[in-house]
């Protein structure tokens, strides 16, 4: 089935390596009227997923309660998703995520109680100084149409695609098939468009939910009509066609705290304590810092290995010899492994219908200007915020997003551990006979057992949104208001 990119936002293709300025800015609406009109204006300006610019590229997602906002009638709103209508900082909701204590919304900058967005806009340009002209003309158009922004979150790229702790993050995605690149990549990473865009089928071969609007309400029949395939329901039409559920996450990371854990747990004999140091670290990643996988090179990082993505688990390291069941790489995917008692076939099948599409940036100053870790383990201190703005897309965020969060990344008894979550991103305390701040390292004669891990990383802000097709922001833009 052929993905009709020229109504797809170009985001959900490509992550813009080479438009190296970006910002988000969070914002709420505060009229409808000229929030449509805002849009009407901003409408050309959005980059289609048929285009590859080389100077700047422009995206708009909404929350539930901006469509709410923008007029979109009570029952049209109800057919999203009920984890999207909910929103990220619903009560239940902070507790599946892990959203509590510290990292609780109402210590959040933005996404918190009054702080919930309507619409994210999505600017990235090729440099900053063509990121700033860009940002400011926007907000001369959105302040005009009395919209208020939340935030300025701006993104700064690290050298050789390092995250802050000091190892790559440019590597492991799924492959949407019905792209060129699809040919080319191993079967087990190469997923249904439906996981990632509405209006496809799935990894179940079905047709995700999808929102919709009654027939009444698209007088102009600017919107396609909801695929005869989907569950009965009268006919209407698709306002999420091409379209599909972000995932915004602002983490701050602890640097300092990270590499200090590191260098005191880490002693190895025959080693430097740098050395060993970096040795824990990619243990808990489950790649060197250059990005090589341990399942490849288990005792030291190759850098010719850095982009390897052509690996699994099942019959190359079914024990976590190499890389532990618990490193953040095989907790967020497992790719061929996990139902143990099963087969590697089995476990790939279900694997796959829990997979992320990520489009994550980082924000805040290195610690270090090289990103060497030899160099961020000896920085002081800077009291200076930094982190990710992790975001995802998902065409189901329960089945998706949450799921790997709630039962991989966060459960302390993953893959047959006992008091574990992600040595990363995972939450670390001990609270009424539950622990969950070690980490296991399976090893011969004897496992390693890591105590008292910090929390290395931190919510500041965060929300679900909707990025719709072109068309659905069209009719957005000028379905008439009651
Ligand atoms: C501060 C927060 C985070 C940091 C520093 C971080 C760091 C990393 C690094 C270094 C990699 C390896 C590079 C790669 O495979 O591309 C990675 C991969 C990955 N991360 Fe994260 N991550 C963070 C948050 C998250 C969160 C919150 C999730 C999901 C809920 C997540 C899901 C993934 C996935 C799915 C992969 C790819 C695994 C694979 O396919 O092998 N990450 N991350």
């Amino acid at each position: 089935m052929t993905l009709e990119t020229d109504d797809i936002q170009g985001l959900l293709i490509r992550g813009y390596g080479r438009l190296d300025g970006a910002c988000y800015v969070p914002m709420q609406f505060t009229e409808a009227r000229r929030t449509q009109q805002w849009l009407h204006a901003l409408l050309p300006l959005i980059t289609p997923a048929s285009q590859s610019p080389e100077d700047q590229a422009v995206h708009l997602a909404l929350t539930a309660e901006g469509f709410r906002q923008l007029g979109i009638p009570a029952e049209a709103v109800a057919t999203f998703s009920r984890q999207f209508k909910e929103g990220m900082t619903e009560a239940h909701r902070q507790f599946v995520l892990g959203d509590v204590a510290q990292n609780a919304p109402t210590h959040w900058q933005w996404g918190g109680p009054g702080r919930e967005p309507h619409a994210v806009l999505m600017l990235f340009a090729r440099d900053q100084a063509a990121l700033e002209a860009l940002l400011a003309e926007q907000k001369t158009q959105w302040e005009a149409a009395g919209i208020v922004a939340l935030s300025r979150l701006d993104t700064h790229k690290l050298p050789n695609f390092r995250e802050h702790f000091g190892f790559n993050d440019s590597i492991s995605q799924p492959i949407i098939r019905g792209l060129s690149k699809a040919e080319e990549t191993p079967a087990w990473n190469t997923l249904a468009p439906g996981e990632f865009i509405l209006g496809y089928p799935n990894q179940y071969d079905l047709f995700p939910d999808t929102p919709h609007v009654a027939l009444a309400a698209d007088p102009d029949g600017v919107l396609p009509d909801v695929p005869p395939e989907t569950p009965p329901r009268p006919p209407a039409k698709d306002l999420g066609r091409n379209g599909s559920y972000l995932v915004f996450r602002q983490m701050s990371q602890d640097v300092p705290a990270f590499w200090q854990y590191l260098k005191a747990h880490s002693q190895e004999p025959g080693a430097t304590p740098e050395a060993a140091a970096i040795g824990l670290g990619a243990k808990m990643v489950g790649r060197w810092p250059s990005g090589a996988p341990l399942t490849k090179t288990p005792d030291q990082d190759d850098p010719a290995l850095a982009q390897d993505n052509d690996f699994l688990y099942w019959n190359d390291d079914f024990h976590g010899l190499k890389c532990p069941g618990g490193a953040h790489i095989r907790r967020s995917n497992p790719r061929d492994w996990l139902l143990t008692e099963r087969s590697a076939q089995d476990s790939q099948e279900m694997v796959q219908k829990h997979r992320l599409l990520r489009r994550g940036r980082t924000y805040g100053p290195p610690l270090a200007p090289s990103m060497d870790p030899l160099d961020l383990m000896q920085a002081a201190p800077d009291g200076q915020e930094r982190g990710i703005h992790f975001i995802c897309f998902v065409s189901d965020i329960v089945r998706q997003f949450e799921f790997v969060q709630n039962a991989w990344i966060r459960f302390h008894k993953f893959g047959g551990a006992y008091d574990d979550s992600d040595p990363l991103v995972g939450t670390h305390y001990q609270e009424e006979g539950v622990v969950t701040d070690s980490f296991t390292v399976p090893a011969r004669p004897f496992r390693r057992r890591y105590k008292q891990l910090p929390q290395f990383t931190h919510m500041q802000g965060g929300a679900y949104f909707f990025l719709p097709g072109l068309r659905a922001l069209r009719y957005l833009a000028t379905f008439p208001l009651r």
